[in-house]
């Protein structure tokens, strides 16, 4: 009955999409469980590129059951865009279950999200503007629309009157904003109910049952560690959270059925919007990396920010999430540097500090300290065995699992399904 978790270890886009991809030919449901259509993974088959947003990635593994789990905002216009495309390309997405208790995102949720920004000026949080914010903060106010709310017209009407009755003063006065009818949103939100009916199940019961009856399930985490609204860099953060814990919520499954928690981890760091980020490049090194990374967000095309590999955020990952393995990501685009610098601990106002500081001050005061560790120039894409990796890119990966504290159990050497290095299997 393995179930399995895979996480972001760093501020998101470390490629978790690839390896769900990768593994989702081995496993019989993958589920997302947190955030929405903020996320961008990509997924690379053969000369296909996908750019998935709400989708699990397992949606392109043809016997596996892709799953909306209960902690997902879903923006339904965005679901059935990115439903429709896939079905353009031929990828059958029959099997799709979705969650009658996730939240829905709404125009007021999307409005909401891009003036309070506006509002923050220089403090902004630089947010993917897809109205992820201010649909988690209605649903812990208690005033959210839940997917199956969209069955009965009566409730739907009344939640979203109950919804805009402050926030329309808000808008109005505020920020200077048209009022939104509720009756607007109703009509437009009824014409999704018909659309959704066929795939929205109680997948809490399904999952469980499933892994009753043996099935591999695998959670898919959108954003990364330093993103969550509990454990991340906060308030330069999601609203949900993406760490291991976050997979028990936003699923039903309980934290005793967890076999394995697998770290996504780039071999180097990229962060996107704003907030602390210590090991940042503001020169070629940065500009290189982006380059050859091909560091752009597949979300809003913003320029992701670029640096070197962080040790403390590795480590912190390992423990906030309980990682049992990592999977090292776009070793690749480490070819060609003479020598890597390495993260492995950071000065504080002139004190040495070896963990991610508990303040905030103190996060955004830190500056990287960094051991040089020797580059290597071969071209390692074809690599298929750890063996086969240069001398020195085999010692940057084993410095890399001792600062992180957890092993590296596969690695990525490209964006391909078959550029990976099993180390260990992950199953
Ligand atoms: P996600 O949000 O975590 O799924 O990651 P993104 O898809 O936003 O960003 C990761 C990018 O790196 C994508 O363009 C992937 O195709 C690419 N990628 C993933 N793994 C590797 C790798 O090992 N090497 C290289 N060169 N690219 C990779
Ligand atoms: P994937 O799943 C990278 C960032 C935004 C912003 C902050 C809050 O592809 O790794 P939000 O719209 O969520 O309220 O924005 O979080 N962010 C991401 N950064 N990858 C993502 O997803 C992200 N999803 C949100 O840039 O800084
Ligand atoms: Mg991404």
């Amino acid at each position: 009955m393995p179930a399995l978790v895979l996480v972001g270890a760093q501020w998101g886009d470390e490629g978790k999409g690839k390896a769900t991809d990768l593994l989702g030919g081995s496993v019989d449901y993958v589920v997302r469980y947190q955030g929405g259509n903020n996320a961008g993974h990509t997924v690379v088959v053969g000369d296909q590129k996908y750019a998935l947003h709400l989708l699990p990635s397992g949606i392109l593994s043809p016997n596996c059951v892709p799953v909306i789990g209960n902690g997902v905002v879903i923006d339904p216009a965005v679901l059935l865009s990115e439903l429709a495309g896939l079905q353009d390309r031929g990828v059958d997405t029959s099997k799709l279950l979705i969650s009658g208790n996730a939240h829905l995102i709404t125009p007021y949720h999307r409005t909401m999200d891009k003036v309070s920004e506006r509002f923050l000026g220089k403090r902004k949080i630089g947010t993917t503007g897809r109205g992820i914010g201010p649909s988690y903060a209605d649903k812990i106010n208690r005033i959210g629309i839940r997917v199956q709310d969209l069955f009965d017209e009566s409730i739907l009407r009344q939640k979203v009157e109950a919804a805009l009755n402050d926030k329309n003063q808000i808008l109005v006065k505020l920020y200077n904003r048209r009022a939104m009818p509720a009756e607007l949103v109703v009509e437009e939100y009824l014409g999704y109910a018909d659309k959704l009916r066929p795939f929205v199940a109680d997948t809490a019961l399904l999952l469980n049952q499933a892994l009753e009856d043996g099935k591999v399930v695998l959670m898919e985490g959108g954003q990364g560690t330093l993103l969550d609204v509990d454990h991340g860099t906060y308030p330069f953060v999601t609203s949900s959270n993406p760490t291991s814990g976050g997979a028990c919520t936003g699923t039903g499954i309980g934290p005793t059925k967890i076999d394995r928690v697998i770290g996504i981890l780039k071999a180097y760091t990229t962060r996107v919007g704003s907030g602390p980020f210590p090991t940042e490049l503001f020169d070629e090194d940065g500009e290189a990396l982006r380059r050859i990374g091909g560091e752009r967000g597949v979300t809003t095309g913003r320029d992701r920010r670029c640096g070197w590999f962080d040790a403390p955020i590795a480590r912190y990952a390992t423990r906030i999430n309980g990682l049992t393995d990592i999977f090292l990501t776009k070793l690749d685009v480490l070819t060609g540097w003479e020598q890597i610098p390495v993260c492995v601990a950071y000065d504080v106002d002139g004190t040495r500090v070896d963990e991610v500081p508990h303040s905030q001050s103190d996060f955004h005061h830190a500056k990287p300290i960094y051991e040089m560790l020797p580059g290597w120039s071969e071209d390692i894409t074809k690599a298929q065995t750890f063996e086969d990796l240069p001398k020195n890119a085999q010692d940057y990966v084993k410095a890399l699992e001792e600062l992180s504290r957890c092993r590296i159990s596969a690695i990525g050497v490209g964006p391909g399904r078959t550029e990976t290095i099993q180390v260990h299997s992950l199953l």
